[in-house]
């Protein structure tokens, strides 16, 4: 009942938010920000010069085309993550455990329906050989995958033989390190503690040196108050390649309607970029929902989950499409969290019935 878990655990961080000290604590502005963000700046101009081949000859750019045959390496492969911003694609959970047709189908709809360029995977498929389906899947139809150590909410230790799976599939399959942009460990392993965090940074450096000679980057999918309440956990921070953030303003205390929700997410926003010496960043779970339910409750009484207001949500990022793209690191690339309701309740594009429950054709640049 990994699903289940999972909105308790919102629910948690619901009632922890509650009762911790109120995340919007460090929306003051402080003397180091400017400091930060101008040097956060000065880096991502200087390591602008990767090799990448620009748009449209850079995977998964839109408008790429596969080739016939494996390229040699993929050195030459990927485009510039300082290119990539606004919406990006979708997260998308693996925890049914899709059959192959399903994740072609899916995969095609996600990238030629709605422009996208990643599929962001969310839960845990433990069946043999289910990565390998993913890949071709991603391959067959032009989508970049962030990849999953999937921690689940049990505290047992099956995250390590996920991720020893994922790894040798990564080893295993030639078209693995052409799909996978990258290696998340998550999802909230620092909200949730599953690790202390100076253990979850190691894992990232053991990662990283595991996934090096695939040129794959290692990441941790994590809300600000997740490493707020860690201490900020500036190890983790340091470790990661790119910050994958999880902005979730309905949970704010706060909260309102979704059309109100620029100042929460710039308040978390302006924290990775207060620490995060510039990575890049992601919006990787990212949305707002459209009900309730016994575990996914606001922090504030104005708070309204209704169809309006979970479309409301992406509008109020397309609005701020040029903020975002002005943002360290070469701008925030976002993903929809999440692509139907039967993967997490309220929070779909589309419904349980296969329906789009608003328009969706967001911007994928500005
Ligand atoms: C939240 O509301 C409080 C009280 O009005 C305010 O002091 C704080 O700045 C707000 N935080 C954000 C992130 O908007
Ligand atoms: C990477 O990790 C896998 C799974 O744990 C392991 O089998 C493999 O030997 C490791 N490879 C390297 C180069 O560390
Ligand atoms: C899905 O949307 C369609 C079209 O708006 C609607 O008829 C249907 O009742 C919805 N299904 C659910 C489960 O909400």
């Amino acid at each position: 009942m990994v699903l289940f878990t999972f909105l308790c655990s919102l629910a948690l961080a619901a009632s922890s938010l509650t009762a911790a000290v109120p995340l919007e604590s460090g929306a003051q502005p402080h003397p180091e920000q400017n400091k930060a963000h101008s040097n956060a700046l000065a880096k991502s101009q200087s390591s602008s010069s990767s090799g990448a081949l620009p748009a449209p000859l850079c995977f998964p750019s839109l408008g790429f085309q596969m080739p016939l045959f494996l390229p040699k390496d993929n050195t030459h492969w990927w485009c510039d993550p300082t290119t990539e911003y606004a919406f990006v694609g979708f997260s998308y959970e693996v925890t049914a455990c899709q059959s192959r047709e399903q994740l072609h189908k899916e995969f095609r709809d996600i990238r030629q329906h709605f422009s996208s360029r990643y599929v962001r995977l969310y839960g845990a498929c433990d069946r043999d050989g289910f990565y390998d389906d993913i890949v071709d899947a991603a391959w067959d139809n032009g989508l970049g995958v962030h990849a999953l150590v999937w921690f689940g909410f049990d505290g047992s230790d099956i995250w390590i033989s996920r991720r020893d799976t994922l790894f040798a599939a990564l080893h295993a399959n030639p078209k693995a390190k052409f799909i996978t942009r990258v290696v998340q460990f998550g999802s909230e392993p620092l909200f949730d503690n599953v690790l202390p965090h100076d253990q979850l940074a190691e894992q990232v450096i053991l990662a990283k040196a595991n996934l090096s000679s695939l040129n794959i980057p290692v990441t941790v999918s994590e809300l600000a108050y997740g490493y707020q309440e860690r201490g900020g956990a500036q190890d983790v921070l340091d470790a990661i390649d790119s910050i994958n953030i999880h902005m979730l303003p309905f949970f704010s205390q706060n909260a309102s309607t979704s059309d109100k929700a620029w100042p929460l997410v710039l308040n978390d926003l302006q924290w990775f970029i207060d620490h995060g010496n510039g990575k890049k960043m992601y919006f990787d779970e990212n949305g707002w929902p459209s009900v309730t339910s016994p575990s996914v409750q606001p922090n504030s009484p104005l708070a309204v989950a209704d169809i309006p207001n979970e479309h409301g949500y992406y509008i109020l990022l397309d609005q701020h499409c040029e903020d975002l793209k002005s943002v360290v690191g070469g701008g925030v690339g976002w993903f929809a969290h999440i692509y139907s309701d039967d993967q997490e309740p309220g929070y779909g594009i589309y419904n349980s019935s296969g329906h789009l429950k608003f328009p969706f054709a967001p911007r994928t640049h500005c």
